[in-house]
């Protein structure tokens, strides 16, 4: 079995994926690593600031690495409050973890796109693998860089590097970090507090998201299949489902029908305002078998029933 280091362990999708693996590995095989203090998880966890090469080579050495999970990055709606920092954090990292696999002291990487890759002159339904992309977020210009490099090493150095643009990501487990689809987490939060929800998109925004178990089953797949069937060697397209805020607080007030929720826009409306409306995910589903298991409906359960038992 391999050993796998988790980077950004911490995170929304990190704290999913160390639960999922622990179910499905040797716990001792799992590493977790953050910039943060301390671990939400039992598993072993290393403090480490990714833009530390030293640091990352002693890691990977000192517990016989083989497969590197990269999920450190700062998302899009704070990506635009630091664009510096965010540019050094998501290139810089990226290149600490490609150099390690190209000398090949580490075997396989996962590190995830997004759909920011795609901008304003991007055809917006069901968005092609190779459509526009002229990203205009720091976020976005980041993520389509580092597909560039992905593809470069696993071209030009052999390298195993795998990669999904995810959309938005629903889930549970922690509050998202700065992202503009965070809407979709939040409104969760008011409804099961009696609270009035302000969202800051409008009502009619719709974007791409897909529920964390899709997500981490998307990883799951991915890292599985043999080098051999992934044409793609920057990043693969993904869908779930897409939705506008309105298409959720109906579903909401279905349940509870005094919810409200109030619609003031800011600055993320004109990132969302630049992403597709719908992903077409054919190279997925063609090279690895990609099959998105949630809708909106399901999800809205889903999302309700994990949030209701960890607040028991
Ligand atoms: N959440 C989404 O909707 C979404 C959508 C598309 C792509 N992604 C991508 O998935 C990945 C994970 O996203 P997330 O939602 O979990 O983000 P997040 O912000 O919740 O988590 C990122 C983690 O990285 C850590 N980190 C920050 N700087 C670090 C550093 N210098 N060294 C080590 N760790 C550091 C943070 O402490 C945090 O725990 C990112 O690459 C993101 O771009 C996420």
């Amino acid at each position: 079995m391999s050993r796998i280091l988790i980077i950004g362990s911490e995170g929304q999708l990190g704290s999913e994926l160390s639960t999922f693996l622990k179910k499905k590995k040797n716990i001792d095989d799992i590493i977790l690593s953050d910039i943060k203090d301390n671990s939400s998880s039992d598993l072993t966890y290393k403090k480490l600031n990714a833009l530390n090469f030293k640091d990352l080579e002693s890691l990977v050495e000192d517990y016989k690495i083989d497969d590197i999970y990269h999920l450190a990055a700062i998302l899009s709606a704070k990506g635009e409050v630091e664009p510096m920092l965010t540019w050094d954090l998501n290139m810089n990292s990226l290149f600490n973890v490609l150099n390690l696999a190209k000398n090949k002291t580490i075997k396989k990487v996962f590190w995830p796109s997004s759909i920011s890759v795609f901008g304003n002159n991007t055809p917006k339904i069901n968005t092609n693998q190779f459509s526009i992309k002229e990203p205009n977020t720091v976020y976005g210009i980041s993520k389509l860089s580092g597909e560039r490099w992905c593809e470069y090493y696993n071209i030009k150095y052999g390298t195993d590097i795998r990669s999904v643009r995810f959309p938005g990501i629903i889930s549970s487990n922690t509050l998202p970090g700065g992202g503009t689809t965070d809407y979709a987490v939040d409104i969760f939060y008011s409804f099961l507090k009696d609270e009035k929800y302000k969202c800051f998109l409008n009502q009619d925004t719709m974007l791409p998201m897909i529920y964390i178990d899709d997500a981490i089953e998307s990883i799951n797949k991915i890292m599985g299949v043999k080098k051999d069937s992934l044409n793609i060697k920057s990043s693969y397209n993904l869908a779930g489902f897409s939705m506008t805020p309105k298409m959720i607080e109906i579903k909401l007030k279905k349940i509870k029908e005094n919810f409200i929720v109030e619609y003031n826009p800011d600055y993320r409306q004109e990132i969302a305002d630049s992403w597709p409306d719908s992903i077409d995910d054919i190279s997925s589903q063609n090279d690895w078998g990609w099959h998105a298991k949630y809708d909106l409906g399901k999800t809205i359960n889903e999302m309700i029933r994990r949030l209701e038992n960890i607040n028991k």
